[in-house]
């Protein structure tokens, strides 16, 4: 495909307030896209950017870009920030993005009923006391009003999390009364280390099941907080109630803190006997503004 036919793709399967585009090319899908807005309007989320093997390197990407930002930008005038997650950044890059964090991602597979029964072996109070010698409490699990409490009426998560920004999955949210409707309404565990004085707290999706085989799942986690026994505490926590029914295979992704990367991978590998599936890779998520 040439620069000039670019324009002439035409785009698809737009719906409201999220406009997920395709572009079509020859009755062929060679690109999508997805568009929330969040932040009380102000911002356009984009993600599952994603363009055919054969049509990369072409400009694409810049043609669904425009089409989304027009097409938010008549819906929703308040519209005035692009936010969006970036595995590979340049110095180019960094010109147009303005970085809200870094989150280092570690991938990791199991089967559901082995985990269960190798944390069931080693015996969780067991782990717990083995990840340090300092006595720690369990962390807490959160309802919807203690949710609203920590996160958006006091600012004790604002030393947690970064910039003062919510992440679940790549996708960050502003501590908006708005946004937190949105998070509450997925499927979610929220987990603090201690609710008065927080200084680890992690999402934890419910298992999904993804398309890799029978009975397979994803379980994402993102952790906020550099403190790695309550990183590793809220881990197995999390672990431990989804693994306590579920029977088949589990892709666990968890974002974290890069420094953390290489400790949680050697917990996951030594102490869980989990397989990794992925080196080391990270995650920028960043903004610019609209024009
Ligand atoms: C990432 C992907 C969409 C890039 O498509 P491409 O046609 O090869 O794009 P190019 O490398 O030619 O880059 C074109 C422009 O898009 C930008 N771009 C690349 N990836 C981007 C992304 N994920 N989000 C926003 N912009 C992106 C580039 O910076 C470049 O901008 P510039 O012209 O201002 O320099 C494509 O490689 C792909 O589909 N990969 C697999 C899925 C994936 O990793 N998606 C990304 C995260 S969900």
């Amino acid at each position: 495909m040439s620069q000039t036919s670019l324009s002439k793709v035409e785009p698809t399967n737009v719906t409201f307030l999220t406009s997920s585009k395709t572009a079509i090319e020859k009755n062929l899908v060679i690109a999508l896209e997805s568009v929330f807005v969040i932040d009380d309007g102000e911002t356009m989320l984009v993600q599952a950017l994603r363009v055919a093997p054969q049509e990369r390197g072409k400009g694409v990407v810049g043609v669904l870009q425009r089409f989304c930002s027009d097409l938010v930008k008549s819906k929703f005038p308040d519209v005035k920030v692009t936010r969006l997650a970036r595995d590979l950044l340049g110095p180019k890059d960094f010109q147009k993005y303005r970085l809200i964090t870094k989150q280092g991602i570690l991938l990791v597979r199991f089967r559901a009923e082995e985990l269960k029964l190798r944390l069931s072996d080693l015996g969780l109070g067991d782990i717990q006391s083995s990840l340090s010698t300092s006595f720690k409490p369990p962390p807490v699990r959160l309802d919807n009003t203690a949710i609203r409490q920590l996160y958006l009426t006091s600012d004790r998560m604002h030393g947690v999390l970064p910039n003062a920004t919510i992440i679940q999955d790549s996708q960050p949210f502003k501590l908006l009364p708005s946004n937190m409707a949105i998070l509450l309404k997925k499927d979610i565990d929220w987990m603090v280390d201690d609710v008065a004085n927080p200084t680890v707290a992690s999402l934890c999706t419910f298992p999904y099941r993804v398309p890799i085989g029978d009975d397979w799942y994803s379980l994402n986690i993102n952790m906020f907080g550099k403190e790695l026994d309550h990183v590793q505490q809220q881990f197995l926590c999390h672990l431990q109630r989804h693994t306590a029914t579920l029977k088949g295979d589990v892709m666990c992704q968890m974002y974290l803190e890069p420094p953390l990367w290489k400790p949680m991978m050697e917990f996951c590998r030594n102490i869980l006997n989990v397989e990794l599936v992925k080196e080391y890779t990270k995650q920028c998520v960043v903004e610019s503004d609209v024009i």
